[in-house]
């Protein structure tokens, strides 16, 4: 058991622990993305597969705590990280000198990651924590977008959600230990294709509902 507390909170341990949680996070954002492609569909074709995930309940309520739980490591991981690496800071002069190729994803990763939490739990609010009596999650959503605010809120949070993602896919694969030349220009073109969908995927929908309202 004590080797288990010295590696999780080792800086080794937490890297990987923010790497495992953060693939985990691609995976639901890819699910997730598929189902809410069927938006497209119309409100027939969306509502039959929120019904058909609702039909599957216990294993939707199983993945729910599993994404809780990811998303509080996630979270609490990443906080001490940034908290440790500003105090380890021996002066400003040697922060900005340092760090030649790094990317905007890189710099701004605890930014756009707090920003992200927030969204999520905007997000929740307008979604999930609804009264659902009486209409239908198309409805919902595509209530929620005839707002011209709120398509907005959503299209600048996918794009900070793609920045996020872009150095994080590849970056998580490099902690754990995929870095050999030969592989890591492929992780990252797939990590650039990754972002780019999530951006594009996820960012257009709230304006093609919007166009059609
Ligand atoms: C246009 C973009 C998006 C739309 C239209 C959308 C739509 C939805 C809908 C309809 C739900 C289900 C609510 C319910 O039935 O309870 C949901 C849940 C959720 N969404 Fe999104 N979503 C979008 C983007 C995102 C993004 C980018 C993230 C993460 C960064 C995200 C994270 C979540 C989470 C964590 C849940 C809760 C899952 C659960 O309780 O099973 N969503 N979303």
């Amino acid at each position: 058991m004590n080797w288990f507390v010295q590696t999780v909170t080792s800086s080794v341990g937490k890297k990987a622990m923010m790497a495992i949680t953060g693939l985990g996070f691609c995976l639901f954002l890819a699910a997730h993305l598929a189902g809410n492609l069927t938006i497209y569909g119309g409100r027939q074709a969306f509502n039959a597969y929120a019904d058909h995930l609702h039909s599957l309940e216990p294993l939707v309520k199983v993945a729910e705590f599993g994404l809780l739980f990811f998303a509080a490591v996630h979270v609490i991981t990443g906080l001490v990280l940034f908290y440790q690496n500003f105090a380890a800071r021996p002066s400003r002069y040697a922060v900005t000198s340092s760090a030649g190729g790094r990317s905007i994803g890189s710099r701004t990763m605890p930014y756009t990651g707090i920003f992200l939490l927030g969204f999520v739990l905007y997000h929740l609010l307008n979604f999930h924590f609804v009264d659902k009596t009486g209409t239908t999650i198309y409805d919902i959503v595509s209530g929620a977008f005839e707002n011209p605010a709120t398509v907005a809120v959503y299209v600048c949070a996918m794009i900070v959600a793609a920045i996020h993602v872009s150095h994080g896919f590849w970056s998580a694969f490099q902690t754990l230990g995929a870095n050999h030349p030969k592989y890591m220009p492929l992780i990252r073109g797939v990590g650039l294709v990754f972002s780019l969908l999530v951006g594009l995927g996820f960012g257009l929908l709230p304006v093609y509902l919007l166009a059609v309202s």
